[in-house]
């Protein structure tokens, strides 16, 4: 059996130690007052696989970047009167909201899965708001449990859930007791003229209604054809792809992986390791779509660990 990761109170002490984990690409659970969170710097795209590979996720789903104060939002996202409003009612507190990324926002293309948009908290508790302040970075955490278990609300149990550091998975937890909300936050979109639920958690409908007035309800299927007038809550590339290419067709460029590479084309990882390939993906594909490229051969990836949201991604954005 490999080491179990360390629970450490959250003292000063364990604070700073954590805050310079996550500042070194690391990964940190912390206790926040809805869920425990599996955090890594938001800004480094390294860091956020690692989160995916930790959780075991097949898929990638944009994450939320947690902030210290609205100083810190607003580095990140342009805050319209409807955010000013929610955030003088529920910040700190269980709600995410759903903005524009700024220009300055340097929160990387694997936190966001490629979407413009950004999602950002501001936690209730004193002692998450402290980490965040001392990592002085935006932390992406979803909660901190291997996908499709459930969500931890204490420290005990992510250390159960989650590999060892050894394994992947954090390098500490930092315990900050039971988290008293014990659902996740309610994640409100504003990117859209219509403010929309995209799940329900720790604060109302109603009493965000009060302030933005009737909010719309997105559906429970993503996969579901985006509506008109909707924002894709999927970023896709806008090029025609086909995976498990050798090499391209002519009229292609490559995304290689590894040794299966082409000339003038990119490459996913060049050594083969599917962290890095996490952290190109979305970044590639955006330049690929700057350079107005037309039609993308990709290079097989591996079906295991992060090859299988990868590869997930990829086949969402197949067209026939
Ligand atoms: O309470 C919580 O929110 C916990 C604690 C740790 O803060 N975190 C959490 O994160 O639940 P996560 O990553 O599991 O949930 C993020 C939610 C997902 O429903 C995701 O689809 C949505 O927020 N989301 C994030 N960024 C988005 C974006 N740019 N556009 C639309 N939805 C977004
Ligand atoms: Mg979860």
């Amino acid at each position: 059996m490999s080491a179990k990761t360390p629970i450490r109170p959250m003292d000063d002490a364990a604070i700073r130690d954590a805050a310079g984990i996550i500042r070194n690409g690391g990964l940190v659970a912390f206790a926040t007052e809805t869920v425990y969170g599996l955090g890594g710097d938001a800004t480094n795209a390294e860091a956020v696989a690692r989160i995916y590979a930790a959780k075991g996720r097949p898929s990638f789903n944009p994450l939320i970047s947690h902030v210290a104060d609205i100083a810190a939002v607003e580095e990140i996202a342009v805050m319209d009167d409807r955010a000013q409003a929610l955030a003088d009612a529920f910040w700190p507190g269980p709600l995410t909201l759903v903005m524009n990324k700024s220009e300055a926002c340097r929160v990387s293309e694997l936190t966001t899965a490629g979407l413009s948009t950004v999602a950002v908290r501001i936690p209730a508790r004193p002692r998450a708001r402290a980490f965040l302040a001392a990592c002085g970075v935006p932390v992406a955490a979803p909660s901190a449990n291997a996908s499709g278990g459930v969500s931890p609300t204490a420290a005990a149990h992510v250390a159960a859930s989650l590999p060892g550091p050894d394994d992947g998975g954090p390098a500490l937890i930092l315990d900050d007791g039971p988290c008293d909300v014990g659902v996740e936050s309610t994640v409100v979109d504003l990117s859209t003229t219509q403010a929309t639920l995209l799940r329900p958690g720790g604060i109302g409908r109603e009493d965000i209604e009060r302030i933005t007035g009737p909010l719309a309800i997105a559906g429970s299927d993503d996969h579901a054809p985006k509506s008109p007038g909707m924002l894709s809550r999927h970023y896709a590339p806008n090029a025609r792809l086909r995976m498990n290419a050798d090499a391209p067709g002519p009229d292609e460029v490559f995304l290689g992986f590894g040794h299966i590479h082409a000339p003038g084309g990119e490459n996913l990882s060049p050594t083969g390791d599917l962290t890095e390939a996490a952290a190109n993906l979305f970044r590639i594909l955006h330049a690929f779509d700057d350079a107005d490229v037309n039609a993308i051969a990709v290079a097989p990836i591996p079906e295991a660990g992060l090859g299988l949201a990868i590869n997930d991604r990829l086949r969402r954005a197949v067209r026939p």
